[in-house]
């Protein structure tokens, strides 16, 4: 193979991994579902994570060990991910919606959520126990046992108007 045959399958490779890249799903950060889900009649979803422990897990990690990947892997959804897929979610914000829900870069469009199949065929999740359990299981140094009922209703923030 000469030179020039091999940059042509070189670019061809670029082209085809930036073009995957971009249709990966992104961290977008909670600020941007605000927006939208922070409605008080609509049970104001952004404000209840924001009082949630969930909000506050950056907190409980005290001098280095808020710069210790193995804490900050569970403590952090931003941290805790491909640094690829981060686009405007911080490190501060800690566990966030989208270590529940999923990336949300592409399902954020208001056209795309108002379609429950479509959101999902985004990255959407509607999390089920195992999402939970990514995090909260014996690997947690202060690992206080898990009961799904028990720790959900802790952190419900259902939308009243869709029940
Ligand atoms: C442009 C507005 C908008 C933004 C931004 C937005 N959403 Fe939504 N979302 C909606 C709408 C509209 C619905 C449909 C239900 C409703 O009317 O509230 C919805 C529904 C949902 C649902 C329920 C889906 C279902 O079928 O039960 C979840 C979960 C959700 N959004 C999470 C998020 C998360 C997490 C973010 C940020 C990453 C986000 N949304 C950003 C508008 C938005
Ligand atoms: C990305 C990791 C992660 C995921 C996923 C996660 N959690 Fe947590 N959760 C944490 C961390 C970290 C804390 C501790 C926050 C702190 O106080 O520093 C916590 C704390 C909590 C608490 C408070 C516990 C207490 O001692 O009062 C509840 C309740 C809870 N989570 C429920 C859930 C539920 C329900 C799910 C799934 C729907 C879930 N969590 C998913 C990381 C996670
Ligand atoms: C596997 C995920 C995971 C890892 C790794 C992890 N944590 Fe946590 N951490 C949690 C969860 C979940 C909770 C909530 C406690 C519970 O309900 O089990 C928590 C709670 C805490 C708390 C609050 C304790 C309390 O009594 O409520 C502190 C402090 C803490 N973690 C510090 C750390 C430090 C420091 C590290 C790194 C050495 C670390 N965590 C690593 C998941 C994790
Ligand atoms: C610790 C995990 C966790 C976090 C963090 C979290 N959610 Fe949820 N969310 C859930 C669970 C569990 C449900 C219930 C799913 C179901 O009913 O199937 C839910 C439901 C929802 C719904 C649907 C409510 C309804 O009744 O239709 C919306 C909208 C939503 N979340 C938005 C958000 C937004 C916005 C954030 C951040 C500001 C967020 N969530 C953070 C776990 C989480």
């Amino acid at each position: 193979m000469n030179f020039k045959k091999l940059f042509t399958l070189l670019g061809m490779f670029i082209f085809l991994f930036s073009f995957v890249n971009a249709q990966d799903a992104k961290y977008i950060g909670a600020a941007k579902c605000k927006m939208c889900h922070n409605k008080a009649e609509k049970g104001e979803q952004y404000n209840k994570w924001l009082a949630s422990p969930h909000a506050k897990a950056m907190a409980s990690l005290k001098g280095d060990e808020a710069k210790n990947p193995k804490c900050l892997k569970c403590h952090s959804t931003a941290a805790g991910v491909d640094q690829a897929l981060v686009m405007s979610i911080t490190v501060a914000e800690g566990v966030s919606c989208e270590s529940c829900h999923g990336p949300g870069s592409l399902y954020k469009v208001a056209t795309v959520m108002k379609d429950q199949k479509l959101a999902l065929s985004k990255g959407m999740i509607l999390p089920e126990e195992k999402v939970c359990k990514k995090c909260h299981n014996e690997e947690s140094p202060h690992y206080k046992g898990f009961n799904y009922k028990e720790y959900s209703a802790k952190i419900a923030h259902d939308d009243p108007t869709t029940k």
